[in-house]
């Protein structure tokens, strides 16, 4: 792949640069989020080599009706996020509603040098989610290359994450390349002890990351939604907690392994588990501190509720206490460390929800293909 970080400024100075983010955030996430965070880097540098700057993303998943009329609900629209990502940057940011692809090429060309151009949500084009060549055709004559900083959208095959490659010389983003270092590590040489830390609610969404470490892990810590599954598969009685209705074939493979680690007490909110407890959590964070590397998904327990979020309070410090390199994703738990301002230098905070789960559970996912094929071309 072509990454931006290993190319010459004087190659991309003053060019038209189509920068594809992800800014998929929650409403509530706009004062503070990850993936806004780690947006500002590819934008700064681009800006201050005077690029022209055009940037592409999605938010939400817009309706057939807001497809057709494009018009987005306040969830889905980009707006705000222009103005939250000037504020930050103090660049003004031009936003773009037109969906006018042919005159777009002439307007970005016509942005001052260090200008920034936002285009409204991508997905309100049907054509984005069928990945549709003649609309990724047009998308690249908007600049002279391309850079795709999205990492957390890569695990889908859209025209302005894959079929765009094809039209335009395409590079890898300053946090994607960051991303998949720290994925990779975490993956092919991880320190030793490798704990992975599940939680969330759904064991479906991460059996595939299970299945993948399962020979590397020295230790499975289970939390939430998912060691309620464990636990009613075990015959264990969970009241009305939340679990996974049919999972038991999937996780019949790892019940009863010594590996596989379940809450030995937990916090009960009436007849629901809410939360690991006490002891599990220390138990949980023993391990964490001598682990030599941390694999994390999903809240331990149901942290909406203030009363709910010791568990994953507990873990998150013992994380950043910890001399293991973590690599934590999934949106509620990489927002946990932010809002509870729990930072370390050994903690890497993925953006990507299931393209980190994809990609850890060693699929291959398309928008890296797509940066490898277009190098292939491009030498
Ligand atoms: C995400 O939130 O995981 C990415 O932005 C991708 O969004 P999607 O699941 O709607 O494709």
């Amino acid at each position: 792949m072509k990454y931006l970080s290993r190319t010459k400024k004087s190659f991309y100075a003053g060019k038209v640069v189509i920068v594809r983010l992800d800014l998929n955030v929650a409403p509530e996430e706009l004062r503070s989020s990850v993936r806004i965070e780690r947006s500002l880097p590819i934008l700064r540098l681009v800006r201050d080599a005077g690029c022209r700057v055009v940037i592409l993303s999605h938010r939400a998943r817009p309706d057939a009706r807001q497809e057709q009329t494009k018009k987005p609900s306040p969830a889905s629209s980009l707006q705000p996020l222009g103005a939250v990502l000037g504020h930050r940057l103090k660049t003004k940011i031009v936003f773009d509603a037109s969906f006018d692809l042919r005159a777009l090429p002439a307007r970005a060309h016509a942005l001052a040098p260090g200008e920034l151009m936002l285009l409204e949500n991508i997905r309100l084009w049907p054509e984005e989610g069928k990945n549709d060549a003649s609309f990724a055709k047009k998308l690249a004559a908007i600049g002279d290359l391309y850079v795709n900083d999205a990492f957390a959208v890569s695990h889908r095959a859209q025209a302005s994450v894959d079929a765009i490659t094809r039209y335009v010389p395409s590079y890898v983003g300053l946090e994607f390349e960051r991303e998949i270092r720290a994925l990779d590590a975490a993956i092919k040489k991880p320190k030793r002890p490798l704990v992975l830390v599940l939680g969330g609610v759904k064991i479906s969404d991460k059996v595939g990351v299970l299945k993948n470490f399962w020979r590397r892990a020295d230790a499975v810590l289970v939390g939430g939604g998912v060691a309620n599954t464990f636990l009613a598969a075990q015959g264990k009685p969970i009241g009305t907690s939340v679990f996974e209705k049919n999972a038991e074939k999937i996780i019949a493979p790892f019940l009863g392994s010594k590996k596989i680690h379940l809450p030995s007490d937990v916090v009960m909110g009436g007849e629901a588990i809410f939360d690991i407890g006490e002891q599990t959590a220390q138990e949980y964070a023993r391990r964490i501190k001598k682990a030599g590397t941390v694999v994390w998904n999903g809240p331990m327990g149901y942290i909406e509720k203030k009363r709910y979020r010791a568990g994953t309070f507990a873990i998150a410090r013992a994380c950043a206490k910890s001399r293991a390199a973590c690599v934590v994703g999934g949106g509620e738990t990489t927002s946990f460390f932010l809002s509870h301002r729990i930072g370390a230098k050994n903690v890497f905070l993925s953006t990507g929800g299931g393209a980190m789960l994809d990609y850890l559970a060693g699929k291959k996912l398309p928008g890296i293909q797509a940066l490898k094929r277009s190098h292939r071309r491009m030498q």
